[in-house]
């Protein structure tokens, strides 16, 4: 167990003239995260620089599966398909469900997904 897990989660300090939009995240206690879209980085990358507990620990190569995240279905059908990469990854977490996504192959950008919801699925 990693010291950082066991930290309070604190909220991303949020300014609306700087982010490009916002998106929720729902933490595994239930509790809701307003956090700012930023184009071109990765919700895995948001969620990080969040200090949001998760580890990411293959640093976005689709290798881990530690950024696993639970889509909210209206958002899910704007997402590109996963590529190989990801799927591969998917089919061996065992908590996934339709709505599964890797945190490192969302791109942000605010036209296509602003006001996203996202669930941290539980740890494996
Ligand atoms: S960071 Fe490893 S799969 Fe996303």
């Amino acid at each position: 167990m990693t010291d950082h897990l066991a930290a309070p989660i604190p909220d991303l300090a949020f300014d609306p003239d700087m982010a490009d939009g916002a998106f929720t995240v729902i933490d595994r206690a239930g509790a809701s995260h307003l956090l700012p879209g930023i184009d071109g980085m990765s919700l895995m990358e948001i969620l990080r620089a969040a200090e949001m507990p998760i580890k990411a620990t293959c640093g976005g190569a689709a290798a881990c599966g530690t950024c696993h995240v639970f889509v909210e279905p209206d958002y899910a059908a704007r997402l590109p398909e996963p590529n190989e990469e990801e799927q591969d990854q998917l089919d061996h977490i065992l908590c996934v469900e339709a709505n599964s996504r890797l945190a490192c192959q969302i791109l942000w950008d605010k036209k296509k997904i602003d006001g996203l919801s996202v669930t941290l699925a539980p740890e494996e």
